[in-house]
């Protein structure tokens, strides 16, 4: 089954960056979100994009780039689309409807991907009635650098829905590596458990946000330090990623930080409110 057509449900972080790197890729991308004013937030970001991308000579027109993506306001605009990759807020019952909501209109040999960072993918295929169709493909921020995805198969995903999405991943650039349905999967079961050591660090006074960061940047030539990188992702992500490590896996080396909490009840989640770790109210 040949793609032309990609939906992308959610312009956040994560969604415009696929959009981008799909229509920089040649596929034509319908751009779902509530309402047009994040979609033409989203576009807004991904021309930027799209601009840095033609600066290094990664993609050839931003234009053409930019006139392959068309919005979508209603869940039913996304029908006629060949593949649904689901980027919303990380939340169980959000994505389970959205799933039933996407099942009830897509073509019946759709494959509708999730980009949960840690949510069950036998759980979202369960609310569907395309089980076999359904599954994990998980990118990482930001999308258009990052050449990483996780594919992740549910209990019942079948053998041409992991080809068809692993084929679909290398068409978009990236580099998909295959894992086994479990919470946090393999990348945020690690990186987690460090950004939370950290911010425990920060906590307890061991030492500030600069200097640990420092630590991972100098001392392990990490790109940056999991504070900087907390507040790339999320800080209400990482919250909801180590919720469910810490419900699903039952280990207390997996428990919140209550300094993490107590940014995410303040609303300091990070670059997309202008304060999290660091400040970014100048830029
Ligand atoms: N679109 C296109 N290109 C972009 C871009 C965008 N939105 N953002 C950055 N770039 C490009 C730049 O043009 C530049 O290209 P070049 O290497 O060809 O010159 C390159 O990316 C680096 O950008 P900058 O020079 O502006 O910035 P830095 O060198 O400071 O790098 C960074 C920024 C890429 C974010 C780097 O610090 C990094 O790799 N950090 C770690 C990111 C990481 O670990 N991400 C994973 C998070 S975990 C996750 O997402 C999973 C989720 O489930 C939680």
């Amino acid at each position: 089954m040949s793609i032309t057509t990609l939906a992308v449900i959610g312009a956040g972080t994560m969604g415009h960056g696929i959009a981008q790197v799909a229509a920089a890729h040649g596929l034509n991308v319908l751009l779902h979100d509530v309402s047009l004013d994040l979609i033409h937030a989203a576009r807004e970001r991904i021309r930027r994009g799209l601009e840095r991308m033609a600066e290094k000579g990664k993609v050839v027109n931003v234009e053409l780039a930019l006139g392959r993506i068309t919005a979508a306001t209603q869940v039913e605009d996304v029908s006629l689309a060949d593949f649904v990759i689901e980027a919303v807020v990380e939340n169980a019952e959000v994505k389970g409807d959205l799933f039933r909501r996407l099942d009830a209109v897509c073509r019946p040999h759709v494959i509708l991907a999730s980009n949960t960072s840690s949510i069950s993918i036998t759980r979202l295929a369960a609310a569907t009635q395309r089980p076999d169709k359904v599954i994990g493909l998980h990118f990482f921020n930001p999308v258009p650098v990052m050449s990483l995805v996780e594919v992740i198969r549910g209990m019942q995903t079948s053998d041409a829905t992991l080809r068809t999405t692993i084929t679909l991943a290398e068409t978009l650039g990236k580099t998909p590596v295959e894992v086994k349905d479990t919470p946090g999967f393999i990348a945020n079961r690690m990186l987690l458990p460090f950004i939370n050591e950290a911010c425990y660090a920060l906590m307890e006074g061991v030492a500030s946000a600069e200097n640990i960061d420092k630590v991972a940047q100098l001392g392990f030539n990490h790109p940056m330090g999991p504070l900087a990188l907390a507040d790339l992702i999320g800080l209400d992500v990482c919250l909801a990623i180590l919720e469910v490590l810490h419900r699903e896996l039952g280990e207390d080396k997996y428990r919140p930080c209550p300094l993490l909490r107590k940014y995410v009840e303040a609303g300091w989640l990070g670059r997309k409110t202008g304060k999290g770790f660091y400040s970014y109210r100048e830029q």
